[in-house]
């Protein structure tokens, strides 16, 4: 009888060793749980927040390349207008820059393409070839020559009916010796 409980206890022992084995896995495995879901709610958090930088870098980026692509724009233009500039002798500018905003054409002239045009009409006196030369160049301009039927076409819009059928607007087109007709620039393609 005694050998019994003997083993009745060694299988109490036996039992009792398996529970403590078993509840320490339990305990185990619920405290790795714990500590992974944990360790997963800061790799999320960690996540979200080089996701919202990342979302914020983007962002920073294309507002640099917007403004680097405006203040390249306003170099062009500076560019652009002091080419203008030093195309004069003396560069009148309170003509050019009124309001200190420079424009590519004086009051009164109209641009088309890279040019600007005055068309001097009925508000002012007839004048004869010549002197029409002479107040263009006097304005740092000359009588207008045409490069393409599309600047001629331009031209044909603004030009109106201007004091007789037998005068009008002059252009930079000139016979030499009353002949072959030809651009004041020294070209003579008249496009016919
Ligand atoms: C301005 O234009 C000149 C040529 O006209 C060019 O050599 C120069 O690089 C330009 N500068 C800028 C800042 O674009
Ligand atoms: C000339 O005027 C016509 C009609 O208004 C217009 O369709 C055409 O675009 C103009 N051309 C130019 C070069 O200004
Ligand atoms: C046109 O040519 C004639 C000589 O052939 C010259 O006297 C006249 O000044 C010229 N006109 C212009 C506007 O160049
Ligand atoms: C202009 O035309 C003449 C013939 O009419 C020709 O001999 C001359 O080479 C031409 N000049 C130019 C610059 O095309």
């Amino acid at each position: 009888q005694a050998d019994g409980e003997a083993a009745a206890c060694s299988h109490s022992h036996l039992l009792a060793v398996c529970l403590g084995i078993l509840c320490f896995l339990l305990v185990a495995s619920i405290s790795a749980i714990v500590y992974f879901s944990v360790l997963m709610t800061k790799q999320k958090s960690n996540l979200s927040v080089l996701t919202a930088e990342n979302e914020q870098l983007i962002t920073e980026r294309n507002l640099l390349e917007r403004e680097t692509e405006q203040l390249s724009r306003v170099t062009d233009n500076l560019n652009w207008t002091l080419s203008i500039i030093l195309r004069f002798d003396t560069f009148r500018v309170y003509e050019y820059c009124p309001d200190k905003e420079c424009q590519p054409c004086l009051k009164d002239w109209i641009q088309f393409e890279e040019k600007c045009y005055l068309f001097y009409n009925e508000d002012s006196p007839w004048m004869t070839a010549p002197e029409s030369q002479t107040h263009c160049r006097n304005k740092a301009a000359d009588l207008v020559v045409i490069d393409s039927l599309h600047e001629q076409e331009f031209i044909s819009n603004h030009t109106k009916y201007y004091y007789d059928k037998f005068h009008g607007y002059w252009l930079g087109l000139n016979t030499t010796n009353n002949k072959d007709w030809g651009w004041i620039d020294g070209r003579n393609d008249t496009l016919g």
